[in-house]
């Protein structure tokens, strides 16, 4: 038998290779990826090696988590009930992803992760593989094992020489989740719902308070709803999220505290810091409201929670979610143009757009001033009067009555 595992090279999942070995008698592939959660992976080919690993996999896969994954949920300006920008949802398609591709490359029959029976991510992880990979097997030792403890973990890593960085009790109080559209952070003090976290917990964004007294501007070039570039300079798509990330961080945008409703029936509460999402959000919609005809905007707003729903429950490898994507990106086509946006103390405020090739917006049709006959004023009172009958008559009933 033999076990893909999606490893960070970190304690837990470190624990969850010698359990793989010893509990199932199996061979394990390691899997870790960089999608720009600002640690090295480096490190993890090393304790990979020195655990014995023969086939250690480390990726990069910045560019290809935000040009296929995160640029395509913006263009629908996803929310997961009304804010959550959806950070760990995204990047677990790709896991999933390259978990099952490399599942058939090195001809393994299972795949294995670190999250926990609790939570969203092992259906995400699992839905994706799956989809992917029909016959795949799931192992996931937090849904079997019994070290259901921080205890019981540092107790096994001890007595099966898996080495532990920090000593105990230096660890942070955070179940954290980190790649380049946000870091989140679960569990801990967090678990009280009505406790403020700490200034020292957040660790992208200083705080508003904090932000400088004086605004940055910006310009974002949109071509077929996705950017360009940046203030002129032209830019790949994980180098747009880079560089948001540092101008929003520099100017305290993006933080959220909220309580969301995880798939498996339960209430969570987490702390997300997004910038650069937060950033883009804002502008896309700008950029929309200049180009996209009203009643396709519209639609697109009623679908929108259906596709956040898909992809915070698992589903982005499902056919309804790339049937939606299809058309979520036909709708782009006229995208195009630049938002001018001003940052400053936590907000993200729009002060321009514009568009030379598709901008739908006629300043000869909407001036207060004089126009030039294009819109007849006459006509709004029968436009009016018929959308009044069904109310007219409604009225009239309830009088006669
Ligand atoms: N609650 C968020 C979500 O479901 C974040 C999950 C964070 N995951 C983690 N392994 N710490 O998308
Ligand atoms: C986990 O349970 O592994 C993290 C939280 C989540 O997946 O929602």
């Amino acid at each position: 038998k033999k076990v893909v595992l999606a490893y960070s090279g970190g304690l837990d999942t470190s624990v969850i290779l010698k359990w793989l070995r010893e509990t199932y008698g199996c061979e394990v592939v390691t899997f870790t990826a960089d999608i720009g959660q600002g640690e090295e992976v480096a490190p993890a080919r090393a304790k990979a090696e020195a655990l014995g690993v023969k086939e250690i996999y480390v990726e990069e896969l910045c560019e290809e988590f935000a040009r296929d994954y995160v640029f395509p949920m913006f263009r629908a300006n996803t929310l997961y009930e009304g804010e959550y920008l959806l950070g760990t949802s995204i990047a677990r398609p790709l896991i999933a992803k390259r978990l099952a591709e490399i599942a058939s490359e090195t001809s393994a029959d299972a795949i294995a992760h670190g999250a926990t029976g609790k939570g969203n991510d092992q259906v995400r992880f699992e839905l994706g593989a799956y989809a992917l990979r029909p016959d795949i097997q799931v192992i996931a030792p937090w849904r079997e094992w019994d070290l259901t403890s921080r205890e019981k973990l540092l107790t096994y890593a001890e007595t099966h020489d898996i080495p532990v960085e920090g000593k105990r009790g230096t660890r942070s109080p955070y179940s954290m989740d980190a790649n380049l559209l946000h870091i989140s952070y679960e569990g801990g003090p967090l678990e009280d719902p009505w406790f403020e976290p700490e200034e020292a917990m957040w660790r992208w964004t200083v705080s508003p308070e904090a932000a400088p007294n004086e605004p940055t501007y910006l310009e974002l070039d949109y071509r077929c709803g996705d950017i360009v570039a940046i203030n002129g300079e032209v830019l790949s798509p994980a180098k747009v999220l880079e560089m948001l990330n540092r101008l929003g961080g520099e100017n305290g945008i993006g933080r959220l505290d909220l309580v969301e409703n995880r798939y498996v029936g339960m209430k969570s509460r987490g702390c997300y810091e997004t910038p650069g999402g937060t950033i883009m959000l804002k502008a896309h919609r700008a950029m929309e409201s200049l180009t996209l005809d009203r009643e396709v905007a519209h639609l697109k707003d009623e679908l929108m929670p259906r596709y956040a729903s898909l992809i915070y429950n698992g589903y982005w490898w499902s056919p309804e979610r790339s049937l939606l994507q299809q058309l979520i990106d036909a709708s782009q086509a006229t995208v195009n143009g630049t938002v001018r946006l001003k940052l400053y103390k936590g907000n993200v405020t729009v002060v321009g757009r514009q568009s030379k090739t598709d901008s739908l917006f006629a300043p000869e049709i909407a001036t207060f001033e004089e126009d030039a006959g294009a819109y007849n004023q006459q006509d709004a009172e029968g436009f009016i009067k018929l959308n009044a009958l069904r109310l007219r008559i409604d009225a009239l009933k309830k009088l006669s009555l």
